[in-house]
């Protein structure tokens, strides 16, 4: 997909189809009155005739266009201009590329850097456009025999109003393409079904991006006999019910000018299929739980973003992959284990496996002395009772830590929602038998899932994303989001420089 860059004369642009966003009862934004200009007021006409309706998330096809250098126009709904902001201007933009996406045209060009938004300049809105391309046209049909025909749009143009905005949308557009890209690759390996998506296949996965990384990604995985002789007893007692083998992957970028640089380590929980284990789930929608693997798809779709976009910051990279089956040797509640740091836990309810994998995964980290550790994880249910599945919950034992990630979900609108995170919580997980419990009772059960990994991240910067809510749609439009794959990106785009600004504080340097 490309996202070439536009000035000039809107009425002269040929292209397939000219994309222009309209208010409802309100002026036309600049480009659009310029084509309306130049067609007799055609786009006007239409409106004032009510042939188009400009509620938020309508489009129109006009299948001709007098006067412009355009095959088409699409009219696109904005709404009413008061109440156009950021979450109606991504509404805006999907309804435009879920219908392009139908449409016999193989390029478009795009006015939606024209509509004013009152925090956002050209490069947010070129990033988005970007993002949304490649979020309407995502298919897949892989394992469907009788594929729909795949969508023509190979090229977006973005037409800019003055030439001093074409470095603005440029790179936008440069991060959009990259986040959108990634953003696909974490939504195919949750929507992968169990019997393919495996730890093994996580880990394949993994080796491949190292392939085709032209050596900029290194990759290592632990297989059971390493994590046996590590001492990761925890990740092991999850995958013990099933025949599929557990993994630890690690993937590592050198992007700052300093390979010796603090690096900033994301952390997923791969479950690539929970059926809770010996405490077993409900039949009832379990076919879900094969999405329990969307932390790590969203770190592989953070890696792949990275690797597009190239930041100046050291990155580590870690997948907890195991599957949670009951079976002869699957863990059963009461059973005490021994967690990498040393620590035992009492395992009183095997369906909540996905902090024994992280745990010790959050102790491997220790390893890289990190500057920051964010962990991913689709970890608690509780998290859509509090949440739904609009907000990300998000925790952590670094108020700035916790601070930059939701300034980086704000920017990249992946947000998240910051949960308190307090010692008096922690009480709940006291166990009879072993240093601590694996779950902490009902009340804030995200909260103590949380609490359950605090033990284990004591060395380091740390924040936890329970992605419970967000991470896949059910009912029939089904299917995994991606998230957060824009909110890690932009966190660490945002890392680029910190480490120069440290070092200046430190010797007093202006
Ligand atoms: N993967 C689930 C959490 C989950 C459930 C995410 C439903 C999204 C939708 C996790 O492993 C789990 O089963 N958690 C338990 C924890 C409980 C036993 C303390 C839960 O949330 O019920
Ligand atoms: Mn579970
Ligand atoms: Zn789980």
């Amino acid at each position: 997909m490309e996202f070439p860059v536009k000035t000039g004369n809107p009425a002269k642009v040929e292209t397939d189809c000219f994309v222009i966003p309209v208010y409802q009862d309100d002026e036309l934004l600049p480009a659009a009155a310029r084509l309306d200009d130049a067609s007799e007021k055609l786009i006007g006409q239409l409106i004032e005739r009510g042939d188009f309706d400009a509620r938020l998330g309508r489009v129109q096809l006009i299948p001709f266009s007098p006067g412009l250098s355009t095959e088409r126009l699409l009219l696109v709904g904005l709404g009413k201009r008061e109440k156009c902001q950021e979450a109606a201007f991504r509404k805006a933009l999907d309804a435009t590329f879920t219908a392009l996406a139908e449409l016999p045209v193989d390029n478009c060009t795009v006015a939606f850097t024209d509509v004013p938004l009152a925090e956002r300049g050209t490069d947010w809105k070129a990033r988005m456009v970007a993002e949304a391309t490649h979020r309407a046209l995502y298919r897949f049909d892989q394992l469907k025999s009788e594929k729909q025909p795949a969508p023509r749009l190979e090229q977006v143009a973005l037409l800019v109003s003055a030439e001093s905005e074409a470095d603005g949308a440029r790179e936008g557009a440069r991060i959009g393409n990259a986040v959108g890209r990634g953003v696909n690759t974490a939504r195919t390996l949750g929507n992968l079904p169990g019997n393919v998506c495996t730890p093994s296949y996580l880990a394949e996965q993994a080796e491949a991006l190292g392939r085709t990384s032209g050596g900029a990604l290194a990759v290592e995985i632990l297989d059971e006999e390493a994590l046996e002789a590590l001492g990761a007893h925890s990740l092991l007692s999850v995958g013990r019910g099933s025949e599929q083998p557990s993994r630890l992957i690690v993937m590592k970028y050198q992007g700052a000018e300093d390979p010796d640089e603090a690096p900033h380590v994301l952390v997923g929980k791969g479950i690539t299929f929970d059926t809770g284990g010996i405490s077993l789930k409900p039949g009832e929608a379990m076919d879900e739980m094969k999405f329990d693997m969307c932390g790590a798809a969203s770190v592989f779709g953070t890696v792949e973003a990275t690797l597009a976009i190239r930041p100046k910051v050291n990155l580590v990279a870690i997948v907890a992959a195991a599957e949670n089956m009951p079976d002869g040797l699957a863990t059963k509640p009461g059973d005490i284990i021994k967690t990498l740091k040393g620590l035992s836990v009492e395992v009183l309810n095997t369906d909540a496996e996905g902090r024994l994998v992280l745990c010790d995964a959050l102790t491997y980290a220790e390893r890289f002395e990190p500057a920051s550790v964010v962990d991913i994880a689709t970890l608690t249910g509780a998290c859509i009772i509090a949440l739904g599945h609009h907000a990300t919950g998000l925790l952590a034992n670094d108020d700035d830590l916790a601070l930059d990630l939701l300034d980086a979900g704000e920017a990249a609108w992946d947000r998240a929602w910051h949960l308190p995170l307090w010692d008096e919580y922690q009480e709940q997980l006291d166990s009879n038998f072993a240093d601590l419990a694996n779950i902490g009772g009902r009340p804030a059960g995200t909260i103590t899932a949380a609490c359950f990994l605090s033990r284990f991240a004591d060395k380091f910067p740390w924040a936890h994303l329970d992605i419970a809510g967000t991470a896949w749609t059910s009912g029939k439009q089904k299917g995994a989001s991606g998230r957060p794959v824009g909110l890690l990106t932009q966190y660490l785009l945002d890392r680029e420089g910190d480490a120069v600004v440290e070092t200046e504080v430190e010797t007093g340097a202006e």
